[in-house]
Parts: structure tokens; C-alpha cells; sequence
């Protein structure tokens, strides 16, 4: 990590811990979704290349509020956040766009990225390069190490040494069930110093017509976004999902405070999944579940931080506390067990708590 200034080829390096685990994964969790009470495809499944262009039209979209929210408070938050920062990490589980690294960057006290770097870790090696060619060019002198990888399993890959500042922004944690969150923020306490820090993206629980708003775009590209989805699994499985025998349904449950996106049979029909050897019956009305995001308090947010042993060292939000952006550290003096909690959803079940 020298101040000298260099090539990007000189200044990134890419480490790839996906071991095309990806079909095998997306084959036994279609297994098991195709074959609960309750259908469901994991979410994470949404984001092959047409699925991340999506995504990012639907930040642009006006009922979608979270991105926009997120970066005008990160952009209050940067200074605070980067204050101390000459030297370190900046870890980012998910690479997003990049606007939100590179208002840290600017706050932090070194001049173009000098003494930092930049480690996104993402399951889609495009998706990295994408977000990290711009900084190189951008930041002369920023280092860049792209870990391809999944952060759900492989957090202990990220080096430790430096002093780092590790981000979740998105309100991606609301993505995951309470268990499978507990279990990804408790591995990440795990592996954190005393000075490190943990950046998380939470949007909040706010009037309903809002958050249901924000999930059924006039413009129909959520729609487009949730069927997608079919088609990654259609390519990878041979399967014979017609997208347009699919609607799109979201809404808020009050209840478990979460939006809920299905994809609902619009007739009865039979879906052949050949790379299973599975054939999927579906009522009329019947529905897949194919997303939950789930929106928080600041008490269920610190309960949740809490019990993963993290502690609320500063809160950032806006003025109608619609998005907030939680700075963590470590609780102190108290050892953290991530794995094999008595929480853990059985290894081929259902997510939990998502049925209605
Ligand atoms: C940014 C991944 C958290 O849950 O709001 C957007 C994904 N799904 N519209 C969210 C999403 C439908 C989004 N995350």
C-alpha cells in the first residue's frame, strides 16, 4: 500500500472464492422453494445482468425512495464517518453503485484515495468489475481488492490488519429472514476489531401507502424486476416458466413489518424444472414468494444489532426518519458465537416467519 501513483492493473487485484457453487446453490434452493408449503425462490436470485439493470432503474424510480434517502444521508454522515480515517479499509459487502464509496472517499483525510482501499465483496465478478474500474480511474490512488464471493459464508476471506470501515448499505439486511440477518451480523462482529466499524443501511418502518408505493411502480419495472427472476431460473434449470402466466403482488405485512413480493399464478398450470427432475403444479391464485424486505424501528434495529453482538455507536437519518444509516462497533468484552445458533432455520426448510 504505497502513496505512489501507478496504473489500475497495478492497483487492484481480484480474489474468486465462488467455486461455481452458483448453479448447485440456485438448484437445491429451487428444490427446496418448489417444494414448500409456501413456493419460494431466494431473492438473491434477482441479479443476473438484466436483473442488476433493473435494480438500478428502479433506484431511479420516484415511489423508490431508499437509494435516494441513503446517499443524501450518507453525504450528511461522510464527514463524521471518514474523520479519522487516513489509512484503512473500506469493505463493502454487496458492491453497489459507487456514488456511496466515493463520498467516503472524498471525506477521508487523504487526497484521492491515497491510503485506502476499496475491498467489494459481491458474488458477481461483473458486478465488481463494474464498481471498481471507475474508482481506479477515478482515484489515483486508491487500491482496489475485489473478493468474488459470497458474504453470507465467505466474511472470514476479507484480510484483516488494517483498520476498517465495513458497509451494508441498501437496506439489503432487510432482505434476510431474523435468523439468517442475525447469523450474517453476528459473523461480521466475529471478525471485528475495536476500531473497525460497521456501516448497515436499515429503511424504516413508515405509513403504509409509502412503503407499498415504493414496491408497485406505476412504471411496472418492479414488476418486470420480480419476473425476471423466472427467466434466471428458466436459463439455468432448462425450466419452462412463462413469465407473462406470472403477476407481480407486493404488500406491507404489518405483522412481521416487512414488504412481502410474490409472483402469483394467474391460471393452473405445471412447470417442468428438468435439471431437477421436478414437476411443479400451481393452482390458480397459488403464489411464489420471492422477496421480503423488511422494514425496522430503532428499538427492533437495536435489538437485532444487540443480540449479534454489535453496539449503536451513531445513528444517521433523515428528518421523517424514513432510512437510516447505523455506525456499529463491537460490543465490548463480550465473545461472539456466529455459528450453529438454536435460531437456525433447519438446513432445507422454508425461510422462516415469511408466511402470511
Ligand atoms: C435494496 C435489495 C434491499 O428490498 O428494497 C427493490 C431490493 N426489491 N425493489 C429492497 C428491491 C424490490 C431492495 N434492496
Amino acid at each position: 500500500m504505497t502513496g505512489r501513483l501507478s496504473t489500475p492493473s497495478v492497483r487492484s487485484e481480484l480474489r474468486n472464492y465462488l467455486i461455481s457453487a452458483y448453479r448447485d446453490d440456485l438448484a437445491s434452493d429451487i428444490l427446496s422453494g418448489m417444494t414448500a408449503e409456501q413456493k419460494y425462490i431466494p431473492s438473491r436470485y434477482f441479479y443476473d445482468a438484466r436483473g442488476s439493470q433493473l435494480f438500478e432503474e428502479i433506484c431511479r424510480l420516484p415511489e423508490y425512495y431508499p437509494t435516494r434517502l441513503e446517499l443524501s444521508i450518507l453525504r450528511g454522515a461522510c464527514g463524521a464517518l471518514m474523520e479519522s480515517f487516513g489509512e484503512g479499509d473500506l469493505v463493502e459487502l454487496g458492491s453497489g453503485a459507487n456514488k456511496k464509496i466515493s463520498l467516503l472517499i472524498d471525506a477521508a483525510p487523504g487526497p484521492e484515495g491515497e491510503g485506502l482501499r476499496y475491498i467489494p465483496v459481491d458474488v458477481s465478478e461483473s458486478a465488481l468489475a463494474a464498481a471498481t474500474e471507475g474508482l481506479l480511474w477515478g482515484y489515483p490512488h486508491l487500491h482496489v481488492l475485489g473478493i468474488v464471493g459470497d458474504f453470507t459464508r465467505d466474511i472470514e476471506r476479507i484480510p484483516r490488519g488494517r483498520k476498517r470501515l465495513i458497509t451494508f448499505f441498501g437496506g439489503t439486511v432487510g432482505n434476510f429472514t431474523g435468523p439468517e440477518a442475525h447469523r450474517v451480523l453476528a459473523n461480521v462482529a466475529a471478525m471485528m476489531e475495536e476500531d473497525d466499524r460497521f456501516l448497515v443501511g436499515l429503511d424504516m418502518v413508515k405509513p403504509v401507502p409509502v412503503l407499498e408505493a415504493a414496491y408497485n411502480d406505476t412504471a411496472g419495472v418492479t414488476a418486470a424486476f420480480n419476473r425476471n427472476i423466472l427467466a434466471v431460473v428458466n436459463r439455468e434449470l432448462g425450466a419452462d416458466f412463462d413469465p407473462g402466466l406470472f403477476e407481480h403482488r407486493a404488500f406491507y405485512n404489518r405483522d412481521l413489518a416487512q414488504i412481502e413480493m410474490h409472483l402469483v399464478a394467474r391460471e393452473a398450470m405445471t412447470v417442468r424444472i428438468p435439471a431437477l427432475g421436478l414437476r411443479v403444479a400451481f393452482e390458480r391464485g397459488e403464489t411464489i414468494l420471492t422477496e421480503i424486505s423488511r422494514k425496522f424501528t430503532r428499538e427492533s434495529a437495536g435489538r437485532l444489532f444487540g443480540a449479534a453482538g454489535l453496539a449503536v455507536e451513531r445513528w444517521f437519518s433523515d428528518p421523517r426518519g424514513w432510512f437510516a444509516l447505523a455506525s456499529l462497533s463491537r460490543a465490548a468484552g463480550r465473545p461472539v458465537e456466529p455459528a450453529g445458533m438454536a435460531q437456525d432455520p433447519p438446513a432445507r426448510g422454508g425461510p422462516a416467519g415469511i408466511h402470511r
